[in-house]
């Protein structure tokens, strides 16, 4: 962010762009949105699999039950992602470790950070892929992305207020 009118741009990250990182995107916007704050959100995936797809349909309805409606298309992640956003966030260690590779300079790898960062009363490692597990995989998706992203909503406020103080 370069000054307090700029809006922050995040962009959430994962392997496949359907399942975990849309579903941030859904819930982090609308977070955002009843929080006033100013951001750009965006979500992508380190492959290709499966580009300009909607997201999984159990994943849609499992956050339509919990009131998040998830309209992106799946794309992948790509170099100049580092220019356009502020934070790229991995869901778990491997797209972290993904995204470090393909940062050029520090100040791109400085942008990457880990979901399970920003968790606020919910612990785990990584945001877990419910891609080959069952339903309550999808929902406790839902549920540690709805913490972190309460996390990270009071992680852009704190750094609002710090630039508005100097
Ligand atoms: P995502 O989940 O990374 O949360 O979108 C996955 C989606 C698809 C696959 C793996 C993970 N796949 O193997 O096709």
């Amino acid at each position: 962010m370069n000054n307090n009118s700029d809006s922050m741009r995040i962009l959430f990250v994962c392997l496949g762009n359907i399942c975990r990182s849309p579903t941030a995107e859904a819930i982090f916007k609308l977070l955002a949105a009843k929080n006033q704050l100013n951001v750009e959100v965006d979500s992508a995936g380190t492959s290709a699999w499966h580009q300009g797809e909607m997201a999984d349909h159990r994943m849609r309805s499992t956050a339509a039950k919990r009131g998040y409606k998830i309209t992106s298309l799946s794309r992948q992640f790509q170099r100049n992602d580092f220019d356009n956003f502020d934070m790229i966030i991995a869901m778990d260690d491997q797209n972290y470790h993904d995204l470090k590779d393909k940062a050029h300079t520090k100040e791109e790898e400085n942008k990457i950070f880990k979901m399970k960062d920003f968790f606020m009363k919910l612990k785990s490692d990584h945001i877990p892929d419910p891609y080959y597990g069952g339903a309550e995989g999808f929902n406790y998706v839902v549920d540690l992305l709805e913490d972190a992203s309460f996390g990270l909503i009071q992680h852009i406020k704190n750094l609002n207020d710090h630039d508005a103080a100097i």
